[in-house]
């Protein structure tokens, strides 16, 4: 018996919700195949699309590493073997790690017959995150698994909720060609903020999710700030602030680092209006000789 998920790219943080906030983008994604096998190891049998950069291991693999969380909680010994297709690119900013886990999981879970729901599969790709970058953030892995936009309102106890998304919505995504590892654009984050910074934040938050619930999107696109983690991590990113100033006369909401980069978010209230932020912003990136996909 085997089975085949896809799942889904995400945006992270989505500026104002450090670890806290995330949605799923439609389409793009990693797909793992999962087949049960005689014997209880599971093994990585086949990575596409990864230039020789991930590991086979099942240890280190983020595939195998969830499911491998999944069994040990139902005390299973089944034997597995995983094939990862990479659509998205490693050290991005779009949730690589995350939709192989994601994916991972619902192919393993529907192998075996459903024993968990999609929300009890979120702590298990969670340990993926910890493997891939040393801290086990649901922000990627929540909206990978369960779609749309999603909170995490705390870690412990987990408690994910899932937002409304406004009809006309739409993300576009700058890829620069660069790899950040989620590790290192932690390491630059500093570990205190200020009460006036902690205040600012939280009522963006706070405007970001009231915005959602009332398709308002000049509220969005003013809640779109972020005081924790862009000033440090924008520096790793270049083109970021002149994209920013770029696209104001196209009138997108906003725009701000996807996850820990370097891929750059730009949200606006239609696909018009989306397709052109990603024209201007092109244009920001070849100004500065630096390539850039464009989603
Ligand atoms: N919330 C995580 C971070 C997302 O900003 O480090 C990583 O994609």
């Amino acid at each position: 018996r085997e089975v085949t998920a896809f799942a889904p790219a995400t945006v992270a943080n989505v500026s104002c919700g450090f670890d806290i906030l995330g949605f799923a983008i439609d389409s793009l994604g990693d797909k793992v195949k999962v087949k049960l096998t005689e014997g209880s190891a599971l093994k990585v049998v086949e990575i596409q699309g990864d230039e020789g950069k991930l590991p086979f291991e099942s240890e280190k693999n983020t595939c195998s590493v969830a499911i491998q969380a999944m069994l040990d909680q139902m005390d299973l010994h089944v034997g597995m073997e995983i094939s990862l297709y990479k659509g998205l690119p490693l050290g991005s900013g779009m949730g690589s790690s995350a939709a192989s886990a994601a994916a991972a999981l619902v192919a393993a879970n529907e192998v075996l017959g459903k024993p968990f729901s999609k929300e009890d599969l979120v702590p298990f790709a969670m340990e993926a995150e910890r493997i891939a970058c040393g801290a086990a953030h649901a922000d990627n892995v929540a909206p990978s698994i369960l779609g749309g936009f999603v909170l995490i309102r705390g870690y412990d106890p987990l408690d994910v909720i899932k937002l409304p998304v406004p009809d006309g919505l739409h993300c576009t995504l700058l890829h620069p060609h660069l790899e950040l590892k989620t590790s290192d654009s932690r390491s630059v984050l500093k570990q205190q903020i200020s009460l006036k910074d902690a205040t600012m934040q939280s009522g963006n938050i706070a405007g970001l999710i009231a915005g959602l619930y009332k398709s308002d999107f000049p509220l969005i696109g003013r809640s779109l700030k972020d005081v924790i983690a862009e000033p440090s991590r924008a520096l790793l990113i270049p083109g970021f602030y002149e994209l920013r100033e770029a696209i104001k006369n196209v009138g997108a909401l906003g725009s701000g680092i996807s996850g820990s980069g370097p891929t750059i978010f730009i949200l606006s209230s239609n696909e018009s209006i989306a397709t052109k932020a990603g024209e201007v912003s092109r244009k920001v990136f070849d100004e500065i000789g630096l390539g850039v996909d464009v989603y």
